[in-house]
Protein backbone atom coordinates (compact mmCIF):
# COMPACT_ATOMS: atom_id res chain seq x y z
CA UNK A 1 0.00 0.00 0.00
CA UNK A 2 1.75 3.43 -1.05
CA UNK A 3 0.77 6.42 1.73
CA UNK A 4 -1.33 8.35 -1.50
CA UNK A 5 -3.87 5.51 -0.66
CA UNK A 6 -5.80 7.92 1.49
CA UNK A 7 -9.85 9.53 1.47
CA UNK A 8 -10.45 12.03 -0.63
CA UNK A 9 -10.14 14.92 1.49
CA UNK A 10 -6.73 13.47 3.13
CA UNK A 11 -5.25 12.99 -0.26
CA UNK A 12 -6.34 16.61 -1.26
CA UNK A 13 -4.59 17.86 2.23
CA UNK A 14 -1.57 15.96 0.58
CA UNK A 15 -1.47 17.57 -2.78
CA UNK A 16 -2.11 21.33 -0.53
CA UNK A 17 1.17 20.60 1.63
CA UNK A 18 3.19 19.59 -1.08
CA UNK A 19 1.94 22.49 -3.20
CA UNK A 20 2.21 25.99 -0.47
CA UNK A 21 4.51 27.64 1.15
CA UNK A 22 4.18 29.72 4.51
CA UNK A 23 3.73 32.93 2.89
CA UNK A 24 0.96 31.71 0.00
CA UNK A 25 -2.07 33.36 -0.62
CA UNK A 26 -5.29 30.82 -0.98
CA UNK A 27 -8.81 30.63 -1.68
CA UNK A 28 -10.88 28.53 -0.09
CA UNK A 29 -14.00 28.47 -2.27
CA UNK A 30 -16.53 26.79 -0.01
CA UNK A 31 -15.83 27.58 2.99
CA UNK A 32 -18.75 25.87 4.62
CA UNK A 33 -17.68 24.99 8.42
CA UNK A 34 -14.82 25.85 8.44
CA UNK A 35 -13.02 22.57 8.14
CA UNK A 36 -10.88 23.20 5.15
CA UNK A 37 -10.05 26.60 5.60
CA UNK A 38 -8.25 25.70 9.32
CA UNK A 39 -6.15 23.14 7.68
CA UNK A 40 -5.25 25.67 4.78
CA UNK A 41 -4.78 28.32 7.53
CA UNK A 42 -1.97 25.67 8.98
CA UNK A 43 -0.19 25.38 5.70
CA UNK A 44 0.54 29.12 5.15
CA UNK A 45 1.10 30.68 8.36
CA UNK A 46 3.00 34.12 7.08
CA UNK A 47 0.30 33.99 4.21
CA UNK A 48 -3.68 34.49 3.82
CA UNK A 49 -6.52 32.16 3.05
CA UNK A 50 -9.56 33.90 1.76
CA UNK A 51 -12.90 31.91 2.65
CA UNK A 52 -15.71 32.47 0.60
CA UNK A 53 -19.51 31.15 1.00
CA UNK A 54 -23.08 32.03 -0.16
CA UNK A 55 -24.41 31.27 3.32
CA UNK A 56 -24.17 33.39 6.96
CA UNK A 57 -24.55 29.91 8.74
CA UNK A 58 -21.67 28.56 7.75
CA UNK A 59 -19.58 31.48 8.12
CA UNK A 60 -20.71 31.48 11.68
CA UNK A 61 -19.66 28.14 11.86
CA UNK A 62 -16.80 28.60 10.60
CA UNK A 63 -15.63 31.48 12.57
CA UNK A 64 -16.00 29.71 15.56
CA UNK A 65 -13.15 27.18 14.54
CA UNK A 66 -11.11 29.30 12.10
CA UNK A 67 -10.92 32.76 12.99
CA UNK A 68 -7.19 33.71 12.80
CA UNK A 69 -4.94 36.11 11.87
CA UNK A 70 -4.48 34.60 8.39
CA UNK A 71 -7.93 33.86 7.62
CA UNK A 72 -10.46 36.35 6.13
CA UNK A 73 -14.33 35.19 5.30
CA UNK A 74 -16.20 36.66 2.84
CA UNK A 75 -20.06 36.09 2.65
CA UNK A 76 -20.32 36.11 -1.76
CA UNK A 77 -20.61 33.73 -4.32
CA UNK A 78 -17.40 32.09 -5.88
CA UNK A 79 -18.38 33.08 -9.27
CA UNK A 80 -16.01 35.90 -8.66
CA UNK A 81 -12.67 36.19 -6.21
CA UNK A 82 -11.93 39.08 -4.03
CA UNK A 83 -8.75 38.91 -5.75
CA UNK A 84 -6.53 41.70 -7.94
CA UNK A 85 -3.26 39.38 -8.42
CA UNK A 86 -3.13 35.38 -8.87
CA UNK A 87 -3.22 33.28 -5.57
CA UNK A 88 -1.45 29.76 -5.39
CA UNK A 89 -4.02 27.83 -5.12
CA UNK A 90 -8.31 27.79 -4.78
CA UNK A 91 -10.24 25.19 -3.34
CA UNK A 92 -13.56 23.99 -3.82
CA UNK A 93 -15.31 21.27 -1.44
CA UNK A 94 -18.07 20.82 -3.62
CA UNK A 95 -22.10 20.03 -2.25
CA UNK A 96 -23.63 20.62 0.63
CA UNK A 97 -23.14 22.11 4.10
CA UNK A 98 -22.77 18.96 6.33
CA UNK A 99 -25.64 19.10 8.92
CA UNK A 100 -26.83 22.03 6.82
CA UNK A 101 -29.77 22.58 4.13
CA UNK A 102 -29.25 19.98 1.75
CA UNK A 103 -31.46 22.04 -0.83
CA UNK A 104 -28.81 24.43 -0.97
CA UNK A 105 -25.75 22.77 -2.83
CA UNK A 106 -23.05 23.96 -5.10
CA UNK A 107 -24.60 23.96 -8.70
CA UNK A 108 -22.96 23.07 -12.05
CA UNK A 109 -23.72 26.43 -13.70
CA UNK A 110 -21.99 28.54 -11.37
CA UNK A 111 -19.10 25.86 -10.48
CA UNK A 112 -18.15 26.18 -14.09
CA UNK A 113 -18.13 29.56 -14.27
CA UNK A 114 -15.98 30.12 -10.73
CA UNK A 115 -13.88 27.57 -12.48
CA UNK A 116 -13.35 30.00 -15.61
CA UNK A 117 -12.30 32.29 -12.80
CA UNK A 118 -10.05 29.89 -11.29
CA UNK A 119 -8.09 29.81 -14.51
CA UNK A 120 -7.14 33.25 -14.48
CA UNK A 121 -6.47 33.57 -10.85
CA UNK A 122 -5.25 30.07 -9.47
CA UNK A 123 -1.62 28.34 -9.89
CA UNK A 124 -3.38 25.31 -8.68
CA UNK A 125 -7.49 24.04 -8.73
CA UNK A 126 -8.19 21.45 -6.10
CA UNK A 127 -11.46 20.25 -6.31
CA UNK A 128 -13.13 17.40 -4.27
CA UNK A 129 -16.98 16.25 -5.41
CA UNK A 130 -19.58 14.03 -4.36
CA UNK A 131 -21.56 12.32 -7.49
CA UNK A 132 -23.18 10.47 -4.72
CA UNK A 133 -26.53 12.76 -5.16
CA UNK A 134 -28.34 14.13 -8.26
CA UNK A 135 -27.01 17.59 -8.40
CA UNK A 136 -23.68 16.57 -7.90
CA UNK A 137 -23.57 13.85 -10.60
CA UNK A 138 -24.34 16.57 -13.25
CA UNK A 139 -21.82 18.92 -11.25
CA UNK A 140 -19.47 15.84 -11.47
CA UNK A 141 -19.81 15.35 -15.22
CA UNK A 142 -20.10 18.99 -15.83
CA UNK A 143 -16.29 19.45 -14.60
CA UNK A 144 -15.38 16.53 -16.05
CA UNK A 145 -16.27 17.97 -19.30
CA UNK A 146 -14.63 21.09 -18.25
CA UNK A 147 -11.52 19.16 -17.83
CA UNK A 148 -10.96 18.18 -21.34
CA UNK A 149 -11.15 21.59 -22.74
CA UNK A 150 -8.17 22.77 -20.55
CA UNK A 151 -4.95 22.98 -22.80
CA UNK A 152 -2.55 20.49 -22.03
CA UNK A 153 0.40 22.70 -22.43
CA UNK A 154 -0.70 24.97 -19.94
CA UNK A 155 -2.38 22.87 -17.00
CA UNK A 156 -1.46 19.00 -15.49
CA UNK A 157 -4.36 17.21 -14.17
CA UNK A 158 -4.68 14.16 -12.11
CA UNK A 159 -8.45 12.52 -11.47
CA UNK A 160 -8.94 10.14 -8.29
CA UNK A 161 -11.98 8.35 -8.75
CA UNK A 162 -13.18 5.01 -7.85
CA UNK A 163 -16.24 4.31 -8.50
CA UNK A 164 -18.41 7.16 -10.61
CA UNK A 165 -20.70 7.73 -7.45
CA UNK A 166 -17.63 7.87 -5.22
CA UNK A 167 -16.36 11.01 -3.59
CA UNK A 168 -13.35 12.41 -6.13
CA UNK A 169 -10.40 14.20 -6.04
CA UNK A 170 -9.34 16.14 -9.12
CA UNK A 171 -6.27 18.53 -9.11
CA UNK A 172 -5.06 20.90 -11.48
CA UNK A 173 -1.88 22.56 -11.46
CA UNK A 174 -0.31 25.22 -14.14
CA UNK A 175 2.68 23.92 -15.69
C1 LIG B 1 -19.42 20.65 1.18
S1 LIG B 1 -19.70 22.26 1.83
C2 LIG B 1 -18.06 22.79 2.16
C3 LIG B 1 -17.42 22.13 3.35
C4 LIG B 1 -16.37 22.99 3.97
N1 LIG B 1 -15.24 23.24 3.12
C5 LIG B 1 -15.95 22.52 5.35
O1 LIG B 1 -14.74 22.29 5.57
O2 LIG B 1 -16.82 22.42 6.21
C6 LIG B 1 -20.09 23.22 0.39
C7 LIG B 1 -20.34 24.68 0.69
O3 LIG B 1 -20.42 25.39 -0.55
C8 LIG B 1 -21.25 26.50 -0.33
N2 LIG B 1 -21.67 27.06 -1.62
C9 LIG B 1 -22.68 26.67 -2.43
N3 LIG B 1 -22.72 27.44 -3.53
C10 LIG B 1 -21.72 28.36 -3.40
C11 LIG B 1 -21.26 29.44 -4.20
N4 LIG B 1 -21.83 29.72 -5.38
N5 LIG B 1 -20.22 30.17 -3.77
C12 LIG B 1 -19.60 29.88 -2.57
N6 LIG B 1 -20.01 28.87 -1.76
C13 LIG B 1 -21.04 28.12 -2.18
C14 LIG B 1 -22.39 25.94 0.50
O4 LIG B 1 -23.07 26.97 1.17
C15 LIG B 1 -21.64 24.98 1.44
O5 LIG B 1 -21.36 25.59 2.67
Amino acid sequence: MTNLHKPHLDLAFEYWKGWLKPTDTVIDATCGNGKDTLRLASLVPQGRVLALDIQEDALKNARKIASLDNVSFFLQSHVSFPVSSPVKLIVYNLGYLPFGDKSITTLSTTTLQSLEAALIWGEAISITCYPGHSEGLIEKNAIFAFLQSLNREEWKVSIHEWKETSPCLVWIERR
